[in-house]
């Protein structure tokens, strides 16, 4: 082996290496390249091993050549990964630029539910009259539901609210008047009682257009010494005036209900016609929206407000019904649908 056939080669070596070095664009290649020209297996490490073979006084210069080459491919090698690196920074910049000009996304506005906003609606005119709110379970015991209320085991007037049974004893409450008897079973030692009670409550009806077999009612009691039916519809009217406007008035019709006695259906001046008979109304021009009367001396005494010395009243309105009226929709069914058309309206109102 001739020095100079050594030197050149190394040369060739060198230009061949620089050349390769540019067609290497990712690490992968990069690498294979490392390993073939600077690897302990390179032309490179083979020449360097084989310097032996060469007369002593030339070594020192070919071993020059060979190291310079190196360092040359080491730089290059050094300047390409570098050079790799930057780019592929730069590719993931533009891959992950933002546009901090674009609009934002904006969080689409919630609104209360028009029952839910009738419930709230209804609680601030009874907040405003002094009243508490109070609320009750669901899943109820028959006593209180039916046998406290003055509804025994067999009554006839069961059949109107038929429910879900849980166990012979358990059912989904019909109507929330058995707050009634729990709240003032509450209030020891005696007290005047002044409440409402919002809440969901279940029966076996037919779902229709006005009728739904889980819907919201909000149940009233006060209970005083003196309390007396001019009290009731003084504050009927009062509700109405503020729920439906100051025109309104609320007319009581002689009704049935086993816990009240007397027992009124109370209605509201038709909202639709104004009184003078629509489709909405059925011609009679008043709607009903609520079963009231003064509470029963049985149920009093049963919840331990001596009869001789208390009196009071009671109401059941169905939220529904009064969100229908006040709102002008036509299908109960339509609350429960969840149609954002309906819900949107409520949005852009609230
Ligand atoms: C009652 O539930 C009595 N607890 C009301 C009461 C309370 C009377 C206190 C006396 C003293 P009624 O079954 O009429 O009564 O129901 C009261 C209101 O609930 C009705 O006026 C109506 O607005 C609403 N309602 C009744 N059934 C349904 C139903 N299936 N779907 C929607 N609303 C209903």
């Amino acid at each position: 082996m001739q020095a100079h056939d050594v030197e050149q080669k190394v040369d060739q070596l060198a230009t061949a290496a620089m050349q390769r070095l540019q067609a290497a664009d990712d690490a992968h290649s990069l690498e294979e390249w490392r390993v073939a020209y600077l690897g302990k297996k390179s032309e490179l490490s083979q020449i360097l091993r084989q310097l032996g073979q060469l007369p002593a006084e030339e070594r020192p210069r070919v071993g020059d050549a060979v190291n310079r080459a190196r360092q040359q491919l080491q730089a290059a090698y050094a300047a390409r990964k570098q050079a790799l690196a930057e780019a592929e920074q730069q590719r993931r910049f533009a891959d992950e630029a933002v546009d901090v000009t674009l609009p934002g996304r904006r969080t689409p506005r919630g609104a209360l539910h028009p029952l839910v906003r009738t419930m709230y609606e209804i609680e601030e005119i009874f907040l405003g009259m002094g009243f508490s709110i109070a609320e009750g379970p669901e899943v109820e015991t028959d006593e209180y539901n039916f046998e406290k209320l003055n509804l025994p085991k067999d009554h006839p007037a069961r059949d109107m609210q038929d429910t879900f049974y849980i166990t012979d004893t358990l059912l989904l409450r019909t109507h929330t008047s058995p707050m009634q008897v729990r709240t003032m079973e509450r209030m020891r030692p005696l007290a005047p009682v002044k409440v409402v009670v919002p809440g969901r409550v279940y029966r076996r009806d037919e779902d229709d257009a006005t009728h739904s077999h889980a819907f919201n009612q909000v149940e009233g009691l006060v209970v005083d010494r003196g309390v007396r039916m001019s009290d009731l519809k003084g504050v009927l009217e009062q509700f109405a005036r503020a729920m439906f406007g100051p025109d309104q008035a609320v007319r009581l019709r002689p009704s049935f209900f086993p816990f009240t006695e007397p027992s009124a259906e109370v209605d509201v001046r038709c909202i639709q016609c104004g009184g003078t008979g629509c489709r909405v109304c059925k011609e009679t021009g008043w709607i009903e929206i609520l079963g009231a009367g003064m509470v029963h001396p049985r149920v009093l005494d049963g919840a331990g407000y001596d009869s001789r010395e208390f009196s009071g009243f009671a109401f059941g309105m169905g939220v529904e019904r009064i969100a229908m009226l006040k709102y002008g929709i036509e299908d109960i069914r339509q609350f429960y649908q969840n149609d954002l058309r309906l819900l949107r309206q409520f949005a852009r109102a609230w």
